[in-house]
């Protein structure tokens, strides 16, 4: 695996790989790699030669109050998770230089009236941050394919957006979410929660499971959404939204839509959001 750490470096290897015949799929991530960015790679090698990873926990998507300076960083074991994995490419740029330069006015994406509502309510210019970021690994290394994780509905859903308008050279994929054992979505931020307080978490993905089934036997969504957030309360999470809606992540408010949804939840447990979906 080579691993660049400035553009030059980044741009020079992307030169020799374009050489090399077939695709070139990015994964974009910010490090802590579990076996759910594993997956992505998995996923991207079946349909691309070549694989690019970024490493870039980017500043712009975390609020004043947030984990930023926290946030897991664990450069060593990643790299040798990627070399296990085959990937071909590590950026790793060795400061926030390397992504927006100084010499460049940066972009900034807006996220729109989607990226103000569910998480973006919670976490205001969160968006627009990733938004922004995505955009400047697209313009960077401009891959034939990128590959992001569905734990993260509404952030692939923005980024699909995004990459309409302004990469739709691009194609992009969805991966599956990846659990451990008692249910609970793979995510950098279970680092944070102790043993206890996971098996805890798994109650989330539950109350996913028994929503989507209630719903499917034609249950009233008002009361699926009412049980579903005293239910999450009577096990410790509390929810910060509990919700239904359709594949595009609009509102739903019928009890029986036919279409693709998904249901949605955010939870937070000792400091520690928590997301989830079931799509069906
Ligand atoms: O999902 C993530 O890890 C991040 O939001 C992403 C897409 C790498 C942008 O920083």
């Amino acid at each position: 695996m080579i691993i660049t750490r400035t553009r030059e470096e980044l741009y020079k290897t992307l030169e020799a790989f374009s050489k090399r015949p077939g695709k070139l799929a990015l994964i974009p991530t910010m490090g802590n790699l579990h076996d759910g960015h594993l997956s992505l790679i998995k996923l991207a090698k079946l349909k691309a030669s070549k694989i690019i990873t970024t490493i870039f926990v980017n500043p712009l998507q975390f609020g004043k109050n947030e984990d930023f300076k926290k946030y897991p960083r664990s450069e060593k074991l990643d790299i040798e998770k990627l070399k296990e994995e085959h990937c071909d490419i590590l950026f790793i740029p060795r400061n926030g230089e390397e992504v927006f330069s100084k010499h460049e006015k940066v972009k900034t994406l807006d996220s729109g009236t989607l990226g103000s509502e569910l998480c973006g309510k919670i976490r205001p210019g969160h968006f627009d941050g990733v938004l922004t970021v995505v955009n400047k690994l697209f313009e960077l290394i401009n891959p034939n394919i990128a590959v992001f994780g569905a734990k993260d509905y509404q952030q692939q859903i923005l980024i699909r957006k995004m990459a309409k308008s302004l990469h739709p050279q691009i194609s992009l994929l969805k991966a599956p979410i990846i659990r451990s054992k008692n249910g609970v979505a793979l995510s950098s931020r279970n680092n944070y929660l102790s043993e206890k307080e996971l098996d805890i978490a798994a109650n989330l993905f539950k109350c996913l499971q028994n929503s989507v089934n209630s719903y499917k036997k034609r249950k009233q969504l008002n009361e699926i959404l009412n049980n579903a957030n005293s239910f999450l309360v009577s096990k410790n999470l509390m929810p910060d939204y509990f919700e239904l809606r359709d594949s595009e992540l609009n509102l739903v408010s019928k009890d029986n839509f036919e279409g693709r949804k998904v249901f949605l939840g955010s939870v937070t447990i000792n400091n520690t959001r928590l997301i989830d979906n079931i799509e069906f």
